[in-house]
C-alpha cells in the first residue's frame, strides 16, 4: 500500500479541510503532516461547520483515525481548545480514541507567540503577514536543535527543559525588541492544556503509518497551507516555514519517496492569497470585491480578508510539476456563477519578455499577468448532482484547466457542504 498526499496548489485556503472530510470514508488513517495552528480547515455537513486548525479533517468518520504527524508544530493551548470545542458538540475524541499525536512534533510555547508578533512588528510595512501563532519560531527552534517535542512532556524535568527555552525567548525579546510582554496567564494555559494531550496516545509516526501500510491500510496525508506558500518554493520570504509539498509528507510522517501513492491537488476556481507578497494576478478592484464577497474570502483562522484574483496558471504548473500531482479537485466554481466573463493567467509579462514559469525574483519584480477571456456561465450550481447539469460553459473551462495543465480534474466542488461535490472521472 502506498500514502497518498492531498494538498493545496495555490496560496492555500484552497478546501483542502472540506476535499479531506469528502474522502475520509475510504482512508483508515488521515494524517497532517506539516504546518500547525496557522492553518483553518473548514468542514460542513448536516448544517454543521467546524473549523480545525490542528486536527486532521477525517475526524468525524467513526472507523477512520487521525494522526498529528511528527512534522506538525502543536500549540497545546489551541489544540486543547479544538478538542474541547469537539466535545461540546457531540465528538469526544478522548473517549473515541480516534486521535494520535506523534511524539517527535514540537510544541510551540506562549514566548515563540511574542516571538512571531514582536518580528513582525519589527518589520513595518514589509511584514510577512504572518498568522502570529508563533510559526516561524517554533520551526527555527526546531532547525535551531533547541526545540520542545511533546514527548519530552513525559519526561521528569520537562518544565527545566520548558524554562530554559524561556528564558533564551525571554532574553532575545528583550535584547533585539526591548519588551515582554505578560505571559503568565497563557503559560498556565499551556501547563493544562499539556495535560490534556498527555491523555491522548502519544506515538512515532514513522512507524505507525509504515505498519499501517504494511497491514494494507489506507492513508491519506493531509496538508496544509499551500504550494506557494512552501519554504524552499514558495514567494520566499512571503511564505510559511515547512514544505507544504509532497516532499514534505515524507519528511512529516517518515515515509519514503516510494510509499507516495495519488497526489491530490487541490485548487480554487479562482486563486485567493491571506497575508503579504507577491499575487501576480490579484484583483484590486470592484470584481476582486465580488469574488470576496460572494465566496466569503476571510480567512478561517484570522478572519482577515483575503486578497482576490483571477486562477493562475504558471502557478498551478509549478505545482503540479513539485508535487508530482496524479489528479486534482476544482472548488468554488460556484462563487464564478454570474460573471459574464472570466480569466485566466496563461504568461507574465517579466522584464520585457513573456514567460511562462514563476520568475526568482518575483517579489522585487513585477510579474504582469497575460490573460485569456474565456466565457463565464450564469447557472447556480450549488444544488447539482449529475454531471449532466454542468453548465456548457464551466465544461469547457474544466477541459480548458486540464488540457493546459495535463492532469486529470477528478473532483469538481460547488459549495461548502460535504455532498455538494462531483466526481468527474
Ligand atoms: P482549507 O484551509 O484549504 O481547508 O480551506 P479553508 O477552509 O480555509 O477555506 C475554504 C473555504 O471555502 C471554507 O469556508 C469552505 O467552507 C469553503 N468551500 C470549500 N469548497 C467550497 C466550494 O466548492 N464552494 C464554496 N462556495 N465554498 C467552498
Ligand atoms: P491553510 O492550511 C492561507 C500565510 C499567512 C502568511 C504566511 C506566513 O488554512 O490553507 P505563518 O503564520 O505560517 O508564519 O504565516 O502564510 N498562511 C496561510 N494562508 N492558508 C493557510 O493555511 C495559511 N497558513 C499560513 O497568512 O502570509
Ligand atoms: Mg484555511
Amino acid at each position: 500500500m502506498a500514502v497518498d498526499v492531498l494538498l493545496g496548489l495555490q496560496w492555500g485556503d484552497e478546501g483542502k479541510g472540506k476535499i479531506v472530510d469528502v474522502l475520509s470514508a475510504g482512508y483508515d488513517l488521515i494524517a497532517r503532516f506539516q504546518g500547525g495552528p496557522n492553518a483553518g480547515h473548514t468542514l460542513e455537513f448536516d448544517g454543521k461547520k467546524f473549523v480545525l486548525n490542528t486536527i486532521p479533517s477525517g475526524i468525524f468518520f467513526e472507523n477512520t483515525m487521525n494522526l498529528i504527524g511528527n512534522g506538525v508544530v502543536i500549540d497545546p493551548i489551541t489544540l486543547k481548545k479544538e478538542i474541547d470545542k469537539l466535545k461540546d458538540a457531540g465528538h469526544d475524541l478522548l473517549a473515541k480514541g480516534n486521535l494520535m499525536i506523534a511524539k517527535k512534533a514540537h510544541l510551540i510555547l506562549p514566548t515563540h507567540q511574542l516571538l512571531d508578533a514582536a518580528s513582525e512588528k519589527r518589520m513595518g510595512e514589509g511584514k510577512i503577514g504572518s498568522t502570529l501563532k508563533g510559526i516561524g519560531p517554533t520551526y527555527m527552534d526546531k532547525t535551531g536543535r533547541n526545540g520542545l517535542r511533546v514527548g519530552d512532556t513525559t519526561l521528569p524535568d520537562f518544565k527545566e527543559r520548558y524554562q530554559k527555552l524561556v528564558d533564551k525567548h525571554v532574553s532575545m525579546l528583550t535584547s533585539l525588541y526591548g519588551e515582554v510582554a505578560d505571559f503568565s496567564e497563557r503559560e498556565q494555559a499551556f501547563f493544562e492544556a499539556v495535560e490534556l494531550i498527555n491523555k491522548f496516545q502519544l506515538v512515532d509516526s514513522e512507524h505507525l503509518v509504515n505498519s499501517y501500510l504494511k497491514q494494507g491500510k489506507r492513508v491519506l496525508a493531509e496538508g496544509a497551507q499551500g504550494t506557494m506558500l512552501d519554504i524552499d518554493f514558495g514567494s520566499y520570504p512571503f511564505v510559511t516555514s515547512s514544505n507544504t509539498t509532497t516532499a514534505g509528507a515524507c519528511t512529516g510522517l517518515g515515509i519514503a519517496p516510494n510509499k507516495i501513492g495519488e497526489v491530490i491537488g487541490i485548487f480554487k476556481a479562482y486563486c485567493t492569497r491571506v497575508g503579504g507578497g507577491p499575487f501576480p494576478t490579484e484583483l484590486n478592484d470592484e470584481t476582486g470585491e465580488e469574488l470576496r464577497r460572494i465566496g466569503h474570502e476571510f480567512g478561517a483562522t484570522t478572519g482577515r480578508p483575503r486578497r482576490t484574483g483571477w486562477i493562475d496558471l504558471p502557478a498551478l504548473k509549478y505545482a503540479i510539476m513539485l508535487n508530482g500531482v496524479t489528479q486534482m479537485v476544482m472548488t468554488k466554481a460556484d462563487v464564478l456563477s454570474g460573471f459574464d466573463k472570466i480569466y485566466a493567467c496563461t504568461h507574465y509579462n517579466y522584464l520585457g519578455e513573456k514567460i511562462d514559469y514563476m520568475p526568482y525574483d518575483i517579489c522585487c519584480v513585477e510579474a504582469v499577468p497575460v490573460l485569456k477571456e474565456i466565457d463565464g456561465w450564469n447557472e447556480d450550481l450549488t444544488g447539482i448532482t449529475e454531471l449532466s447539469e454542468i453548465p456548457a460553459k464551466l465544461q469547457s473551462y474544466i477541459d480548458y484547466l486540464e488540457k493546459e495543465l495535463e492532469v486529470p480534474i477528478k473532483y469538481l466542488s460547488v459549495g461548502p457542504d460535504r455532498k455538494q461535490t462531483l466526481v468527474l472521472h
